[in-house]
C-alpha cells in the first residue's frame, strides 16, 4: 500500500522530472528527479546491481520535508531513476526521512534504515527527535516496519541526545550477524555510535566508537565505518570545523580517520577526505568484485542558497571513486569502469611550459585529463598554473607551488555572482617539483585527484559551458609537462 504522501511524490516527479532539460544535469553524475537532492543514502548492492537512494525534496531546489530518491547502476556512470522510495508519511517521520543505508536481506528482501524525525509541539514550542527506523521492500516499493522506530533514545548511552541521534550506515558482517553505526552528540561534541543485530530487526546499543573530544567540529553527520587493506576507516562529516593549518578549514567538513578495530577503534591517522570546496556526507559500499567504491555528495551546507535563477534541479553527487590505503594515506581515484566512456584521446608529451599556453584538442568541460609536471634540468619553477572552464572573463584556477608545496583552487572568477568561499589550499606531499593531476570534469563540477588519488579535491563552479578553454603557464622556469586527456561520452 502505498500512502498518499508517497503516491503525490511520485506523480510529481513523474509530471516534471521529464522538463528538467538535460542542459541542467551533469553527463554521468547523480542529480534528483526534479528538485533538491542532499546525502547519498542506502549506497549498497541489491539483486546484482548497486543501489543509491538520496536525501530528496521533490517540489523545490530547496531543503524541505526529507524523502529518498532512488536509481540503480550497473556500473556507477550510466544511472537507471527509480520512483521516490521512502515520504514523511508517518508520526514517527513526520519531520523527514532522513539519512540512513540500506542492505540486502538473505531472504532476497532489501531493508533500508532510516533516521525518523519526529517533531511534536512541547510548551508552544515544536521539538524534534530523531530515531532510527526501517523499511522493507523489493528494490521498488518499500513498506516501513511496524515495529519502528528499532532505536530510540532508550537505546542511547548516558549523556547522548535523543534530538540528534541520526544517519544510520548498516552492513551485514561475513557472519551473518548485523551492525549499524549512528551519530549523535554528546557533552565533548559528536560521537559515533556502533549498534548490532542478529537479524536487521532488533537491534541493541553495543559501544560507543569514536569521540570528538571537542578536537574534531561540534556534531558529527553521516558515518560510514569499514575495513580496507588491513586497516579500519571511519569516515565523518563534522560541523562547525574550525581550521587546522592547511588540513581542515572552517565550517562543514570531512574526516577519515584510520586506524585499527579489535572491539574499540584506536585512530592512527586524522585527515581531510577531500579538500575542495564542495564535498560532504560520504557513503561507502563494497562491489561485487571486492571493491570499496564511496560517493558523497558534491556541495557545501554553507552555499547551497547561491542557485542560479530559473533551475528545476539543485544538487549532485561526486563520482563514485575507489578506495585504498598506500603508504597509510587513504587513495581515492575515479571507479576504473569510467575509462569505458573515454573518447577522442590527445596525447603530448615533454612540453616545455613557461609563458601561458593553450594546446589543439585540449579544451572541454566534460572531460577526464591527466596532466604530469616536472622541473627540468635547467631550472626550477615557482609555481604552475591550470586554468580550466576558461573564456574571455570567466576562469577556474589549478596552481602549484613546488618550494612550500601548496596546491591552491581558485574558483573566484568561474561566473558565481555569489559570497562564499572560492578558494581553498592544501598541501601536496613534497614530491621535488613532480606533479601529477587528474581532472573529472562534468559540465560544472571538477573533480582534481592529487598524485595517484593522494589527495582529492571537490568543486563546482558556474562558467556557462561554451567557456571550455584549458591553458598552463609556468611562473620562475620552465616545467616539462605531459598531458593525457579524453572526452567522456555516454552512448
Ligand atoms: C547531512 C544531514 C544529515 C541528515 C540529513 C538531512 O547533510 O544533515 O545529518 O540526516 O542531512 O537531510
Amino acid at each position: 500500500m502505498i500512502s498518499e504522501e508517497l503516491r503525490k511524490a511520485r506523480e510529481f516527479e513523474a509530471a516534471y522530472e521529464p522538463l528538467v532539460p538535460e542542459t541542467e544535469r551533469p553527463l554521468f553524475h547523480v542529480t534528483a528527479g526534479v528538485g533538491w537532492l542532499n546525502d547519498p543514502n542506502g549506497f549498497s548492492v541489491y539483486g546484482g546491481e548497486y543501489h543509491l537512494f538520496y536525501q530528496y525534496h521533490p517540489y523545490s531546489t530547496h531543503w524541505g520535508p526529507m524523502h529518498w530518491g532512488h536509481l540503480k547502476t550497473k556500473d556507477f556512470l550510466k544511472w537507471e531513476r527509480l520512483p521516490v522510495a521512502l515520504a514523511p508519511d508517518r508520526d514517527y517521520d513526520n519531520g523527514g526521512c532522513w539519512s540512513g543505508g540500506a542492505l540486502e536481506l538473505p531472504d532476497g528482501r532489501q531493508l533500508l534504515m532510516y533516521t525518523g524525525r519526529r517533531t511534536q509541539e512541547e510548551n508552544g514550542v515544536e521539538i524534534a527527535y530523531q530515531a532510527q527506523c526501517l523499511a522493507v521492500g523489493d528494490g521498488r516499493d518499500y513498506q516501513k516496519y511496524e515495529g519502528n522506530p528499532v532505536l530510540t533514545a532508550e537505546h542511547l548511552p548516558g549523556g547522548a541526545s535523543p534530538y540528534d541521534f541520526r544517519d544510520p550506515k548498516i552492513w551485514r558482517e561475513p557472519d551473518g550477524t548485523y551492525h549499524a553505526v549512528t551519530v549523535t552528540l554528546m557533552e565533548d561534541g559528536g560521537a559515533v555510535l556502533l549498534y548490532a543485530s542478529d537479524d536487521g530487526f532488533s537491534w541493541r546499543f553495543e559501544s560507543v566508537l569514536a569521540r570528538c573530544r571537542n578536537e574534531y567540529g561540534a556534531m558529527w553527520e553521516c558515518p560510514d565505518f569499514f575495513p580496507l587493506d588491513g586497516k579500519q576507516v571511519l569516515i565523518v562529516s563534522p560541523m562547525e570545523m574550525r581550521p587546522m593549518g592547511l588540513e581542515f578549514h572552517t565550517g562543514y567538513g570531512t574526516v577519515c580517520m584510520i586506524g585499527r578495530y579489535d572491539g574499540a577503534f584506536s585512530r592512527e591517522s586524522v585527515r581531510s577526505l577531500d579538500y575542495g570546496l564542495d564535498f560532504y556526507a560520504a557513503q561507502t559500499l563494497e562491489t561485487l568484485d571486492g571493491r570499496r567504491v564511496m560517493i558523497a555528495w558534491m556541495q557545501n551546507w554553507a552555499t547551497v542558497a547561491c542557485q542560479p535563477h530559473g533551475i528545476r534541479c539543485f544538487g549532485e553527487m561526486t563520482i563514485p571513486r575507489e578506495l585504498s590505503i598506500r603508504d597509510g594515506l587513504l587513495i581515492q581515484n575515479p571507479v576504473r569502469e569510467l575509462e569505458r566512456y573515454r573518447v577522442n584521446p590527445v596525447i603530448y608529451r615533454d612540453i616545455l611550459v613557461t609563458e601561458e599556453i593553450s594546446l589543439g584538442g585540449v579544451r572541454g568541460r566534460v572531460l577526464d585529463m591527466t596532466v604530469s609536471v616536472a622541473p627540468t634540468s635547467e631550472s626550477g619553477y615557482r609555481c604552475f598554473k591550470i586554468r580550466v572552464a576558461k573564456d574571455g572573463e570567466r576562469e577556474t584556477v589549478v596552481q602549484y607551488a613546488p618550494e612550500s608545496g601548496v596546491i591552491t583552487i581558485d574558483r573566484s572568477r568561474c561566473g558565481a555572482p555569489y559570497e562564499m568561499p572560492h578558494v581553498r589550499q592544501f598541501l601536496a606531499r613534497p614530491q621535488s617539483g613532480k606533479l601529477k593531476l587528474r581532472f573529472i570534469m562534468d559540465r560544472h563540477s571538477l573533480e582534481l585527484f592529487v598524485n595517484d588519488g593522494e589527495q582529492a579535491a571537490s568543486l563546482l563552479l558556474c562558467a556557462p559551458e561554451s567557456a571550455d578553454v584549458i591553458s598552463f603557464a609556468a611562473d620562475g622556469g620552465i616545467v616539462r609537462m605531459d598531458v593525457e586527456k579524453y572526452g567522456l561520452e555516454m552512448p
